[in-house]
């Protein structure tokens, strides 16, 4: 396996892996090791190439302090290395071991209710702490050295789902750490209060160690440019923390990749050096979890937009776990793939941009908060359905070994994303309002149903191989932006920016100017007058405040509706749309045209959506929030008559389709079904499968759960 140097961050980077890594996650400290060879011999079997192991293991890599020891996955590695299985070790500090945490308790997390995290389950080391830090060095630097020469060890994981469990801590050294952080940032104090605006509830510091963490409700809310700092300075420590591990890995062996497994994606900046540090990013995929947690509306669309959210940070991925089957802890447990449908979650990935998977895991644990956290091998010691599917999908990845390396995922259709500061800054003062993500998905899932190409994508991309880009109230705005929005507009793109775009300044100060500011009213032709808060649909027009904590205000008494909750609606063509959460009062430029308009109570007859013409495309403004129907509505109004058009027309209900491109012009059309039902397909031509190697179509059958890869070369041609 080749590597070479990672490109610059882009929606579009390919990996820079010559080949498609295929395995699991293995533990085999949880397994007797009789049973160690035919465990590689039967992962051969199926066509894997590699496995991870060892994140969860620092006792056994380091039993005392200073003691080390390596002949468990020594052994481990050589067996599996017999049987041409490669390993991927993790850098096992996600779970201090016991022995460190007694020895040094200043390293657990305490929460905002100043409970210290305790030893017994994992994530209980706090990654602000300097202490840990040099402990984190000491055993990576330990693992790095020792496996520097074993050419069986081709790549490394960083921890485990940094921040997954949580990312916050209020322990008495991230205080510490905190101040640092600011005094760095700020040089004076008087920086710091203009920033944090010392003058409004006398939140005025005299010196740096006055500064304290941001306690929610504790008893009121805090400014939001101190939140956003507590939250931009956690993401600093978190990259910080992996800094220190790459530092050691990359000294010791340059030839290995390098990557982390993002979990829940709390307080990273994904577009900065946690992800220029590495080489690649690894998303863990459980699509049942989404069901569980009721988001989004079924986990194959969940799926498609959180593998789209990963791909915008840095471009393909790897997928370091992919669910395999039910999946628990002790106070929950997830629903369970249907036959067939692990492969197709797992074909599912790669259309979206996955260059390596892992089914996680080779075996369930026997013992411990997982056990019924189903792998490939099943409790009994015996391979059954999953085992099978996974052979299968190895062989369809061994089918499409010339065809994938070097392509990328298709976007016509970009949403604005994988912003930190924007997303921390909607956190810092939500208002009962749906967050810029929560907003995007809208536009996402109803893409998403027609088929048409989809992403996410920084405004700091190539925003050149787009043809539209939706903006979903972005607070916080960088003037050079706009730059970069009028050129992808003036080329022939469809810009859509949505209320609220460009209000504040990074320290999360309103402008002082109507917005859209920086820049943007300009472009867009448009200036808020005025806004309001409207009814979201469904809902009486407030919000449930969040839970409080004893003793302080009314807890979570239910609030009477009130008439300032009655619906708006707009008018696009012939349709009436309800609007959702929040209407803006807008000032046109005489060279705007009013595409909808308010249609009922005080601003009826006032535009609601505009559009500008700039060069050869147009650039528009939407005043309010996104519900289902207006964003099928702005697809139709918008989108459909320039031209943007769904990669295969007609496609049954339940199938998915996604296009890998490469730059030389060669195109992988996937259509996934879905659903467990068949499904009719109908091609305008014959094409080729270059999963199974028949020819396709006009019309054929796509049976439950089923896949196709179709190569854009006509069939017969190559
Ligand atoms: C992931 C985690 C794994 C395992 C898995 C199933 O989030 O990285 O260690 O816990 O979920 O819960």
């Amino acid at each position: 396996m080749k590597k070479t140097a990672p490109a610059p961050l882009s929606a579009w980077r390919p990996l820079n892996l010559d080949a498609f890594l295929i395995g699991v996650p293995h533990y085999p400290e949880h397994v007797d090791e009789s049973l160690w060879a035919r465990d590689a011999q039967r992962m051969a079997e199926a066509g894997f190439n590699v496995v991870r192991m060892g994140e969860f293991a620092w006792h056994l890599w380091e039993p005392h302090e200073g003691h080390f020891a390596f002949d468990l996955f020594d052994r481990a590695i050589d067996g599996l290395a017999k049987q041409g299985i490669r390993t991927i070790l993790c850098t096992p500090t996600a779970t201090p071991p016991r022995w460190l945490s007694q020895a040094h308790p200043e390293i657990l997390r305490v929460d905002a209710a100043g409970r210290t995290a305790s030893h017994g389950s994992r994530q209980h080391g706090d990654t602000t702490s300097d202490v840990l830090r040099a402990h984190s060095r000491r055993i990576t630097r330990a693992m790095a050295t020792h496996y520097a020469g074993n050419p069986n060890v081709i790549g490394w994981q960083t921890d485990n789902e940094l921040n997954t469990t949580t990312s916050l801590s209020f322990s008495p050294s991230c205080e510490v750490a905190f101040r640092k952080w600011c005094h760095l940032r700020y040089g004076t104090i008087e920086a710091l209060n203009a920033a944090w605006g010392g003058h409004f509830w006398a939140t005025h510091y005299d010196h740096f160690d006055q500064v304290v963490l941001p306690y929610p409700d504790n008893p009121g809310h805090v400014s939001p440019g101190h939140r956003q700092d507590y939250h931009r300075f956690l993401a600093a420590a978190t990259a910080a923390f992996q800094r220190d591990q790459v530092e050691i890995l990359r000294a010791a062996n340059p030839d290995w990749f390098l990557f982390h497994n993002l979990g829940q994606l709390e307080d990273i900046d994904f577009r900065g050096t946690f992800s220029t540090d590495l080489d690649f990013l690894g998303f863990d995929i459980y699509p049942m979890l989404y069901d569980e947690m009721r988001r989004h509306g079924g986990h194959a669309h969940s799926q498609a937009l959180h593998l789209d959210i990963c791909r915008g940070f840095t471009g393909n991925f790897i997928v370091p776990e992919q669910a395999s089957g039910l999946g628990s802890q002790p106070l929950f447990s997830t629903m369970t793939p249907e036959p067939g449908e692990m492969r197709r979650m797992a074909l599912s990935s790669v259309a979206r941009g996955a260059d390596g998977l892992m089914f996680f895991r080779w075996r369930p644990a026997h013992f411990g908060a997982e056990i019924y956290w189903m792998g490939l091998i099943d409790h009994d010691d015996q391979p059954r359905r999953r085992y099978a599917e996974a052979c299968h999908f190895a062989r369809d990845m061994a089918a499409l070994k010339d065809a994938l390396p070097g392509s990328s995922v298709r976007i016509d259709v970009g949403i604005a994303g994988g912003d930190f500061d924007n997303q921390e800054a909607y956190r810092t003062y939500p208002m009962g309002l749906p967050s810029p993500l929560e907003d995007a998905t809208l536009l996402h899932r109803a893409l998403y149903r027609r088929n048409i190409a989809t992403g996410f994508v920084h405004p700091e991309d190539d925003l050149s191989r787009l043809k539209a880009l939706y903006v979903p109230h972005w607070l916080i705005w960088d003037p050079r932006w706009t730059d970069a929005l009028r050129r992808f507009t003036e080329a022939g793109g469809q810009l859509i920016v949505s209320a609220m775009t460009a209000t504040r300044t990074r320290d999360n100060h309103i402008l002082t100017e109507l917005a859209p500011g920086m820049g943007l009213g300009e472009l867009l032709g448009v200036r808020v007058e005025e806004f309001g808060r409207i009814v979201a649909p469904g809902q009486d027009g407030l919000f449930a405040p969040p839970a409080r904590p004893a003793g302080f205000g009314p807890g979570g008494a239910p609030l009477p509706a009130c008439s300032a909750g009655r619906p708006h609606h707009l008018r696009l063509g012939e349709t009436t749309l309800q609007a959702g959460h929040l209407y803006e009062k807008l000032i046109l430029a005489p060279d705007v045209t009013p595409l909808a308009h308010w249609a009922d109570r005080w601003l009826e007859g006032a535009p609601a959506l505009t559009a500008r013409p700039l060069g050869r495309g147009r650039a528009h403004y939407l005043g309010t929030y996104l519900t289902e129907a207006l964003a099928e509505a702005l697809i139709e109004a918008v989108l459909l008559p320039a031209g943007i058009a769904p990669l295969l027309p007609d496609l049954p209900e339940g199938v998915e389709a996604s296009e890998r491109q490469h730059p030389g012009g060669d195109r992988l059309l996937f259509l996934l079904n879905t659903t467990d039902m068949p499904r009719e397909v109908t091609l305008p031509q014959p094409r080729r499968d270059l999963l199974s190697g028949a020819r396709l179509g006009p019309v054929f059958a796509l049976e439950p759960y089923g896949a196709v890869v179709l190569s854009s070369t006509p069939p017969g041609s190559g």
